[in-house]
């Protein structure tokens, strides 16, 4: 899979792939990442990639030229299945799109920053647009990650344990049942015995039971879906 991300402040997404799983999956050639600086893409000596915005309202917007260059230039390069765009105000990240964003060959990602981007950006070139919850940050920057961590661990190879991702929370509609490692008694704190029984069956109907009383007690809501 490859992830092209823009962003006027391309330094913030570096360090996050340069550790763990991450980076293991780009070392593994699981993923290839391309951070592109929007400054490289604007056209004047003064590098602008922003200008304020028509109509009045306080804030600059993104400009449309730089992005459309940027975007314009990978998509002749290659087919890009999606074209997302962060933004606050766009569908809620859930794991299924992490699912089905993770079955792409190749997908761009846009971050916001300021006020926002130009409209014609939104109409012209993405196909989706993401948020990773009602609250506002100061760019799309770290929605971006967000959004590629939970894609790039779903690939096929990038977590040791392959049924790992898959018994997650969320994968279906129940959240992950309670998880223990040594010691087996802390202070009298003590590990349910049936995870020391060894009896994989009894086991496995114990999560399967706790996860559903987890989601009960903690997200009633899941269960209704
Ligand atoms: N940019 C700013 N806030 C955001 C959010 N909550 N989700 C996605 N992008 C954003």
């Amino acid at each position: 899979m490859r992830i092209d991300i823009l962003s006027s402040l391309p330094h913030l997404l570096n360090e996050p792939f340069t550790t763990s799983i991450l980076a293991k999956a780009i070392k593994k050639k699981i993923v290839e990442i391309h951070i592109h600086d929007l400054r490289d893409y604007a056209k004047n000596n003064k590098k602008q990639i922003d200008d304020y915005s028509y109509g009045g309202g306080g804030g600059m917007v993104l400009m449309i030229e730089p992005i459309a260059n940027c975007i314009n230039k990978l998509q002749q390069e290659r087919e890009y299945q999606s074209v997302i765009f962060m933004t606050p105000d766009g569908k809620k990240l859930t794991q299924s799109t992490c699912n089905e964003l993770s079955q792409q060959r190749n997908i761009i990602i846009l971050c916001g920053r300021y006020e926002g981007v130009d409209q014609r950006i939104r109409d012209i070139f993405v196909n989706k647009e993401i948020s990773i919850g009602d609250y506002v940050l100061t760019g799309g920057e770290l929605p971006a990650l967000v959004l590629c961590d939970s894609i790039i661990r779903l690939l096929p190879g990038s977590m040791s344990n392959s049924s790992c991702a898959l018994s997650d929370s969320f994968q279906d509609n129940l959240l992950a049942p309670p998880i223990y490692t040594r010691p087996s008694d802390f202070k009298g704190h003590k590990v349910p015995d049936i995870l020391l029984s060894g009896d994989t069956t009894k086991i496995s109907d114990w999560k399967e039971e706790q996860a559903y009383k987890k989601t009960e007690q903690k997200r009633p809501d899941l269960l209704d879906q």
